[in-house]
């Protein structure tokens, strides 16, 4: 076996750095997901466009880097996020050319869906269009929409206070517009700007979202910020140090949803654990103000890695979600092997009883093998393997009915000294996705290291489907009603065995089933 930690079924750079899912679309027969790539080394640099496609959500294949920065209004942050639309037969790239305080938005067109060129008239929307309430330096990750005949973009951004500060003032070197290209000496791959620190978060005023129109997709009017104090969300939405990054905005089951990644969103307790957030809101967009009147809020993900989530609807009309399966701020233990960036397995999104709910795309159920099944399980003061469930590569389900147990669940990727634990914890009423014994460690700036928590609906039974996948966990909870994602770095060898364990009293387990997920 490879000594990688390099996945098997989910999407991975080939090498080198890659973050957010960008341009998820359905193009000449495949589906694309395009990354946030820097190419030459395994940290965040000046950004490209990576490429993959898929027939079915499941086998990826690696396709040329899409966009590559060249022209001086992308120097020196690079091509950064945004999406993809079909426009009369051809591929629409919307995409931030970002510089250290200036983020305009820009559009690449393909025929093919492999070559991109860059509208001469880039870039097409800058803050200063707009409004003086949006600050220019932050104001990116455009999703591009249609609706009744219009082009809607929503982006993250940042908003500032009347009097709107003058110092929207821009340093010498972000400017460039339309041809202007780089010469080489701008850029020297091998020694390239980094960012540093709060990454792109680079000016003053609080994160919201913003909505604009337009008709021919180059004149843009401002429509309005999506959240308002009305809204009664919690004051850390209103006051964000940062950008609300990478929404998404569609319509599924008859509700409307945004979703996006709240930077340095400011958690507490066992909510919103991780530096960075994901959210959805359920709501009502109004498309003369741009006002999201918010029904319900919640976070995408309960685990460690997971952000910049992208929506995209399928012909057929199924809406899936692909995240980065990884985390800002943290250290990347496959850096070591020359690539760092992972996305979560594509997933189906519905809304239920006003709250989203997720279930990898059917299509990996084509790739179950070697199943095995038991009935029940009854585990007390124990640890338990079952003959056949065992491995790296795997679907595992079952039902928890804890029955007097402190903590119950199982044991993953287990081998002589890690194991990845997954269990429900009596004294605090929810599911644990415990790591702190998995292997590798990673460090940052977490609150908690190694633990992340779930609420669950009904504590006497929790139904579990988990996928592991070499260094990767993703657990759906109770139908998809919550989701925990996280990756592990166990030893290579060893480290696949899969225990059902209950301490401090009993527990059954139910409807177990097994399949090995394998990819050729
Ligand atoms: C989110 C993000 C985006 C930005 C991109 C840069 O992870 O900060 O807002 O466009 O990464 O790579």
């Amino acid at each position: 076996m490879e000594k990688s930690y390099r996945q098997t079924y989910h999407a991975c750079v080939p090498s080198g750095w890659s973050n957010d899912p960008n341009g998820l679309i359905f193009f000449n027969g495949k589906y694309h997901l395009f990354y946030q790539h820097y190419p030459y080394k395994t940290q965040w640099g000046i950004m490209h466009w990576g490429h993959v496609t898929s027939r079915d959500f499941v086998k990826w294949e690696n396709c040329p880097i899409a966009l590559k920065p060249d022209r001086v209004y992308e120097a020196v942050c690079g091509c950064c996020s945004g999406s993809a639309i079909e426009v009369d037969g051809k591929m629409l790239l919307a995409y931030t050319a970002a510089q250290p305080d200036l983020q305009r938005q820009c559009l690449a067109w393909s025929d093919d869906g492999i070559h991109f060129t860059k509208d001469p008239a880039n870039p097409v929307l800058r803050a200063d269009m707009l409004h003086p309430e949006v600050s220019v330096k932050d104001f990116r990750d455009p999703y591009l929409f249609r609706r009744d005949g219009h082009y809607y973009m929503l982006a993250g951004a940042k908003l500032l206070e009347p009097p709107y500060r003058a110092d929207q003032t821009i340093s010498a070197g972000s400017v460039g517009v339309g041809a202007d290209k780089f010469t080489p000496t701008d850029w020297n791959p091998s020694n390239p700007p980094f960012l540093s620190g709060d990454g792109l978060n680079a000016g003053d005023g609080w994160g919201n979202l913003v909505l604009c129109r337009s008709d021919d997709l180059y004149h843009w009017t401002y429509i309005g910020r999506l959240i308002r104090r009305s809204d009664h969300l919690p004051e850390q939405f209103y006051q964000l140090p940062g950008a609300y990054e990478c929404p998404s905005y569609f319509e599924v089951d008859g509700t409307e949803v945004v979703l996006s990644s709240p930077q340095n969103f400011v958690g507490e307790g066992k909510q919103f654990q991780n530096v960075h957030a994901s959210t959805y809101m359920t709501g009502k967009l109004d498309f003369e103000t741009g006002h999201f009147a918010i029904d319900a809020m919640g976070e995408v993900d309960y685990g460690f890695d997971f952000y910049a989530e992208q929506a995209m609807v399928t012909p057929e009309g199924r809406v899936v979600m692909i995240a980065w399966k990884e985390m800002w701020d943290r250290s990347f233990p496959t850096q070591s092997e020359g690539w760092a960036g992972t996305y979560t397995l594509p997933r189906e999104l519905h809304v239920r009883e006003g709250r989203l709910v997720q279930q990898p795309v059917w299509e990996l159920k084509k790739y179950r093998r070697n199943p095995a099944a038991f009935h029940s399980l009854k585990v007390e003061e124990e640890s338990v393997s079952l003959p056949g469930v065992a491995g790296k590569t795997l679907e595992l389900s079952f039902t928890l009915s804890p029955d007097g147990a402190r903590r119950c669940g199982v044991k993953l990727f287990k081998g002589q000294e890690h194991e990845t634990l997954i269990y429900f914890d009596a004294e605090e009423g929810m599911l644990v996705f415990d790591r702190a014994h998995s292997g590798k460690e990673t460090g940052g700036r977490d609150r908690d290291k190694y633990r992340r928590f779930c609420p669950v609906e009904d504590p006497s039974c929790i139904r579990l489907q988990c996928y592991l996948d070499i260094s990767s966990v993703e657990v759906f909870v109770d139908g998809g009603k919550a989701v925990m994602t996280g990756n592990v770095y166990p030893d290579h060898e060893g480290d696949d065995g899969v225990e059902f364990f209950a301490e401090g009293g009993a527990c059954s387990f139910a409807d177990v089933e097994k399949y090995d997920i394998i990819v050729k």
